[in-house]
């Protein structure tokens, strides 16, 4: 088998911005041109073609809110796409698609032209909620939105949100309860994280944001588990669970540090050992599309200290963890030579579990994955004073 090769797209708008979001999207304007946009990808994506060897095996088509687009504006990106790099027989190919942009025909369309997965965004099924969230839609639209989207699609992920201002216990539970009832294929689980440069970070910072204490999101964290569980779906990620054979591809292709291009503005790549990303402003990179170029802001080769904290933190977010034969073949070492003394440390302080030749997080190392994640990385030697065969 080939190793796989994801192809993300990047879809910039939305029809107006959430407080918590720091993704790079934007309240679409009179003077954005969703035609424009969507000519400079399919430019880019032909200039680009030759980053590619082989056929893709997933591709993600992300926002931003893609469904902003007509489905048959995404149906024509895909197809150039198809037509510019190849697709593997069985390539996954998912659409993001938010509840209040889409009808059930949308659906139909996009399922004919090629999609064979959605996922929606729903964020929370209560109405305080939604509102302090800044949707654009109501409880009943995210269910409409997910009993449209099976009746056409065997894939479908829901996308939630927990650990927000002003949500209980109860609240979480009643939120899993509707997830549950709809039985999407797969779900995302989101704990609120305040970033950087967005309205909740204001409002955190006045003390305006109610935020649940450590022990209810460790109890909220804790209850999606058995719930979901319970359901037949299993955990296979930090924030994923799914009904056995339904993972997303794509998003498997990026824990396991795979290769794949992006496209669009702001869109990260990862091939061949090179990490790069294009300019973030949508109208500055579909200027520079336009003008002939490439619209790449730029470009790094992560050295081995910087590979290897990757490798670990991206594998550690699988419930799976990774294989200490495979972290020896990718570094030329063992894991416990790299990171000496602290694995055992974590692995005693129940974060990490360690057996039959494969590292992973504990259930409460997963809730605490970015502490671990930052120890290890302070605690690892220094991998590029090594001979390159050690
Ligand atoms: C790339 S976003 C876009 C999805 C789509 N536009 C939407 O809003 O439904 C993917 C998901 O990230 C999650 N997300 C966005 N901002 C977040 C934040 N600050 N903390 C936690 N999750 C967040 C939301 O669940 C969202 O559905
Ligand atoms: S959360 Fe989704 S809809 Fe809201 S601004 Fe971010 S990308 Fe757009």
């Amino acid at each position: 088998m080939s190793r796989p090769l994801g192809l993300y797209v990047h879809l910039p708008f939305c029809v107006r911005k959430c407080p918590y979001c720091a993704f790079n999207s934007h309240a679409l304007t009179a003077e954005d041109s969703l035609e424009g946009y969507a000519a400079a990808l399919e430019l880019e994506a032909r200039r680009r073609r030759a980053e590619a060897d082989r056929p893709v095996t997933s591709v993600f088509f992300g926002g931003g809110t893609p469904t902003v687009y007509p489905a048959q504006a995404l149906v024509r990106i895909l197809s150039t796409l198809r037509s510019v790099y190849g697709f593997a027989p069985d390539c996954e190919v998912t659409v993001e698609a938010n509840p209040g942009t889409v009808a059930p025909a949308d659906f139909v369309r996009l399922r004919r032209g090629g999609f064979t997965r959605v996922s929606i965004g729903g964020q929370s099924f209560h109405p305080d909620r939604l509102r302090v969230l800044g949707r654009i839609h109501g409880p009943g639209e995210i269910a409409a939105a997910v009993t449209a989207a099976q009746e056409v699609f065997a894939q479908v992920n829901l996308d939630l949100m927990w650990a927000l201002p002003g949500q209980e216990l109860a609240e979480w539970q009643a939120d899993l309860e509707q997830a549950v009832a709809l039985g999407p294929s797969h779900l995302s689980l989101y704990g609120l994280e305040i970033e950087a440069g967005t309205r909740f970070a204001t409002l955190h910072r006045q003390g305006r944001l109610k935020l649940p204490d450590e022990a209810s999101v460790l109890a909220m964290g804790a209850l999606a588990r058995r719930r979901l569980a319970r359901a037949g779906y299993v955990q296979y990620e930090v924030s994923g669970w799914a009904r056995p054979g339904c993972r997303s591809r794509h998003n498997l292709n990026y824990w396991r540090r795979g290769e794949y291009l992006g496209l669009g503005a702001g869109a990260h790549s990862f091939v061949g050992g090179v990490r790069s990303w294009n300019l973030s402003s949508p109208s500055r990179y579909a200027r520079a599309l336009a003008d002939g170029g490439l619209a790449r802001q730029g470009w790094e080769r992560p050295d081995r200290n910087e590979a290897a904290d990757e490798w670990l933190a991206l594998r550690l977010r699988l419930v799976e963890g990774f294989s200490e034969a495979a972290f020896r073949r990718a570094f030329g070492l063992t894991v416990s030579e790299a990171f000496p003394g602290v694995l055992a440390e974590l692995c005693a302080l129940g974060l990490l579990v360690r057996g039959a030749g494969r590292v992973r997080l504990s259930a409460r190392g997963r809730m605490l994955m970015n502490r671990v994640v930052l120890e290890l990385s302070a605690r690892r030697i220094d991998l590029t004073a090594l001979p390159p065969s050690a």
